[in-house]
């Protein structure tokens, strides 16, 4: 799905998360684990204010495991609970009810002690296009999408899902949008998948990735394309893959956008292992130089 955001937009997908705030207590915040901060919106803290908050790192299959625990330790330093889960596979969900109930404690021990009967954890989940808020429902939902629609205060509209016993969520999930003005931003979006190739400049995002690799990856790159000394420029690097991978035009020039599709194709597929993007480091030294 390609959304178009423009500040309409942006004020009516904040009016609409807003608004399914009051029937939740638990935020879940699904963001992408190669790009932890790339891929949530810049807003949300404000947007959410004081509900309490999950962070799901999905996509975790796809991001470097060392890297990914680093960020849960970043997060719980800053108080805030992060999981690391697979929607495709369903690895880690289960964690999802137990880390909502811990959370959510003392709220519910209360609600206990003025004697108003234990009912499910009720969440939303909020992320930006394709973080994969739908794959992580469906696998949550299994088969128990259920209409509950006359819960006091709760519109007849308002779909919920079982999971379980212990859990309810909003079938419709809070769609927000990226930092999207920010170059780098976009270039870790289009690289992830994110956002679609016809958006930006393919050759573009290849440079910003074969960068990226060479600096943090180097090994993974000279294995996949079988180049023993990576070079210094990005040219000469673009070529030796584009040769070895028979990208070429008539007159033995190297197709350097078909070389940027088979780069970008292959990072997403995997080939070149799980990859990450972000690292807290950068982030808390990003912070310090502002
Ligand atoms: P959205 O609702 O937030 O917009 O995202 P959606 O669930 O549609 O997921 C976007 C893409 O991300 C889908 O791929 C989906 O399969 C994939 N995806 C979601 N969660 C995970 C995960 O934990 N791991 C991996 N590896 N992929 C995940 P697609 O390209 O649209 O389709 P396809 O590749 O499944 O054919």
């Amino acid at each position: 799905m390609t959304i178009q955001w423009f500040p309409g937009h942006m004020a009516k997908a904040r009016r609409q998360v807003t608004e399914k705030l009051k029937f939740i207590d638990i935020v879940y915040e699904l963001v992408d684990a190669r790009i932890p901060l790339a891929s949530r919106n810049p807003m949300i803290d404000e947007i959410i204010t004081n509900k309490p908050r999950l962070v799901l790192l999905n996509k975790a299959d796809m991001a470097d495991p060392k890297i990914t625990k680093e960020w849960i330790n970043f997060y719980k330093s800053n108080g805030i609970q992060a999981l690391a889960i697979d929607s495709q596979t369903g690895t880690g969900l289960k964690q999802i009810i137990t880390s909502s109930r811990d959370i959510l404690k003392e709220k519910f021990d209360k609600m206990a002690a003025k004697g108003i009967k234990p009912r499910a954890i009720r969440a939303l989940i909020v992320g930006i296009p394709n973080v994969g808020k739908s794959t992580l429902i469906n696998r949550l939902a299994k088969k128990n999408i259920a209409q509950t629609g006359d819960r006091p205060g709760v519109t007849k509209a308002q779909q919920w899902i079982k999971v379980g016993k212990d859990l309810e969520l909003l079938d419709t999930p809070g769609i927000l949008w990226p930092k999207f003005e920010d170059q780098l931003v976009g270039q870790k979006l289009a690289a992830t998948g994110a956002i679609k190739d016809t958006i930006l400049n393919l050759q573009d995002i290849a440079v910003y990735v074969l960068n990226f690799l060479k600096e943090e990856y180097p090994e993974r790159l000279k294995d996949r394309y079988n180049i023993e000394e990576l070079p210094e420029e990005i040219v000469p690097l673009f070529d030796e893959i584009g040769k070895r991978r028979g990208c070429m035009v008539a007159g033995g020039y190297i197709d350097y956008d078909k070389t940027s599709e088979l780069i970008l194709r292959e990072l997403r597929s995997q080939k070149l292992g799980p990859i990450s993007f972000e690292e807290p480091k950068q982030f808390e030294e990003n912070e310090s130089n502002e």
